[in-house]
């Protein structure tokens, strides 16, 4: 990101960075990281992507971008795995819609990200870039962790700070 670029986005999105609730996902994991990096990983993808296509809407669709997963693991308590996927977007709604006024298709950003895993077919085109960018960084974000903690547990055997029982 050029400096230009990073003073562009930051500026667009510095009250939702700046929001105390929003400043929570610091303190919860996801991926392996924490959902605020995550967030934030998700909004520069798609800001750098819409300024290159030269959506129209990379202002709107960059916030919501950033609030695609504003949720703690507290907002949805006794709910896990493949029930907090599907339930995890709404909660964002809800959230972010406490502090910011969204258009539908902010909210169309949020509530439909997970899809295909919800069957929420996304209505705008600024749905399915979101939802494909949060895809590819999930996935990058997943494999870079697993493959830390796997070389991280060979390095424990390998300089054996863990032995196995003989
Ligand atoms: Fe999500
Ligand atoms: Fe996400």
């Amino acid at each position: 990101m050029t400096k230009k670029s990073k003073d562009e986005f930051y500026s667009l999105v510095e009250d939702i960075t700046n929001n105390q609730k929003f400043n929570k996902l610091n303190k919860e994991i996801h991926h392996g990281i924490s959902r605020f990096d995550h967030s934030l990983r998700v909004a520069k993808w798609t800001y750098l992507v819409a300024k290159c296509l030269h959506m129209k809407k990379k202002e709107e669709t960059t916030r919501a971008a950033l609030l695609h997963d504003f949720y703690i693991d507290k907002d949805l308590e006794g709910q896990r795995g493949i029930k907090k996927l599907g339930t995890h977007p709404n909660m964002a709604l809800q959230n972010s819609l406490e502090y910011y006024a969204l258009n539908a298709m902010q909210q169309d950003i949020i509530t439909k990200h997970m899809f295909p895993c919800t069957l929420n077919l996304p209505k705008y085109k600024e749905t399915w870039l979101v939802s494909v960018i949060d895809k590819i960084v999930s996935t990058y974000e997943m494999l870079r962790f697993k493959a830390s903690l796997y070389i991280g547990i060979y390095l424990l055997f390998m300089f054996e700070i863990i032995r196995l029982p003989r």
